[in-house]
């Protein structure tokens, strides 16, 4: 089985350059088809959940050309099926954008019903409420969903409680309505925001995004456009905290600082250096840490996608900290896995109490989900020793040559078969 193997206690130590974001991606992919033109999107991140999601738009008859890893050309003229196949729900959740897609465009859609995944139940609630708002009469049977409208008018639309993806799957579904559609309580995340820059760039009439209230006049029409995705703002934080608690010192290029405020500000009340310049961000960590606490909660809140790397630093920080999450209620998996490394944790509801060691001790641990899985390969670089990760399928949805790039700091870490592999890497190391 696929694992990663680590030899801890290298510091990172240069320079490292950041892929395209993976959640603008998916909804921008989807929003793709909306169009009967030729659309060319750039700065791809190559990873698993981006090629699942191209599988399933070209299961709709959408021409997909991959000009290269980062680069895709998508056509939605020939178009032909308006239902997205149960396995590729199973494999993304986000192949749930393609209904407001093809609602958006054809009025028509039929996804089958993500389930829940490893941090939370996940429902989409919100997404289908405004779908109905729309016009759209939706139902579900035997798992799948299906929306269908006469036609979609614009409505104002309130989410109960903020959505990234409800937020961009309404956006879809309303570019293309009669008259003005109001989202209040909207997501602010620059993933929010990209798609929403995406859509315009298409002649979508969108604005507002990344403030509570987006306002969308539909149009009749989306033409082809050229688009760049913004860089990786998780990823990007994913590093960061490998610098802090490596105690490194690493400059994360092709980065939009703004997008990183709130994760460079926890990490100098940790004790880190962070220099932002114009689209970098160098940190430095030397010393013993600052014990801190850590709140996740919607964009320009501190990203819970953020909070196992974060709470991994922490876990090596001079005191206790307390890290609460409180957008997912299953997202501390990870912390009966640091444990195996010494770590002192306690978990209290969607509290967790940390208490700082000086070091982790190198341990087999399995990643839960994709950021957790990208924690625990942080913690296994800070550790004393040897440590094997698997489950790293899940890291590799949504971090591009991630031990490239870690090498590439000076860090060891191999991605290996089986036990074999594991021997050669410590004879090679040692
Ligand atoms: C997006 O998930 C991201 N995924 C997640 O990143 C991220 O953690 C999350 O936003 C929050 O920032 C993608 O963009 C593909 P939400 P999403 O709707 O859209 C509840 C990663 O690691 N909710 O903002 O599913 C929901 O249960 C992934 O890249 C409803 O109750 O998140 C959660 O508690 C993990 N009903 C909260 O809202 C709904 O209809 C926020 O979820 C929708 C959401």
């Amino acid at each position: 089985m696929r694992q990663y193997v680590i030899k801890g206690g290298n510091p990172l130590v240069g320079d490292v350059t950041i892929s395209g974001a993976k959640n603008a991606a998916l909804g921008i992919l989807a929003a793709a088809i909306m169009s009967d033109e030729d659309v060319l999107i750039d700065n791809l991140p190559d990873v698993s959940d981006i090629n699942v999601l191209l599988q399933a738009i070209a299961s709709t008859g959408a021409k997909v050309v991959r000009v290269d890893r980062n680069t895709v050309k998508i056509n939605g003229k020939s178009i032909r099926s308006y239902r997205i196949d149960d396995c590729f729900i199973r494999k993304i959740r986000a192949s749930y954008y393609l209904l407001g897609a093809l609602l958006g465009k054809y009025k028509e859609a039929e996804v089958s019903l993500p389930g829940g995944c490893n941090i939370g139940s996940r429902p989409i609630d919100q997404h289908l409420k405004g779908f109905k708002a729309l016009g759209a009469h939706v139902e579900i049977e035997n798992g799948m969903i299906m929306a269908k409208a006469e036609h979609l008018r614009a409505r104002h639309i309130y989410l109960d409680m903020v959505s990234v993806g409800a937020t961009i799957n309404i956006m879809m579904a309303a570019v293309m309505a009669e008259g003005r559609t109001i989202i209040e309580n909207a997501a602010k995340e620059p993933h929010v925001v990209d798609v929403a820059n995406f859509l315009n760039s298409m002649g979508a009439d969108v604005k507002g995004a990344g403030t509570d209230v987006i306002r969308i006049r539909g149009v009749q029409k989306l033409h082809g456009s050229e688009y760049t995705i913004i860089p990786d703002q998780i990823e990007a934080g994913t590093f960061m905290c490998a610098a802090v608690a490596t105690r490194g010192d690493i400059t994360i290029r092709k980065v939009i600082p703004k997008h990183l405020e709130s994760i460079s500000a926890k990490l100098e009340e940790m004790g880190a250096f962070v220099d932002e310049m114009d689209d970098s961000v160098r940190v430095v960590a030397e010393g013993r840490l600052h014990p801190t606490n850590v709140k996740t909660l919607p964009y320009p809140g501190f990203p819970t996608d953020m909070q196992p790397q974060t709470a991994i630093a922490l876990a090596l920080a001079d005191g206790t900290s307390v890290v609460t999450e409180s957008i997912f209620e299953n997202r501390f998996k990870y912390m009966d896995e640091l444990a195996r490394m010494g770590a002192r944790v306690k978990v209290e509801g969607n509290s967790a109490i940390i208490t700082g060691i000086k070091q982790y001790k190198g341990a087999h641990v399995s990643a839960p989900d994709l950021r957790a899985g990208a924690a625990l390969v942080i913690a296994g670089l800070a550790a004393d020793g040897y440590t094997t990760i698997d489950g790293i399928e899940y890291i590799q949805r949504g971090y591009e040559n991630f031990d490239g790039k870690i090498r590439s700091l000076g860090g060891c870490i191999e991605l290996v078969e089986d036990d074999k592999d594991i021997q050669k890497f410590k004879l090679k190391i040692s």
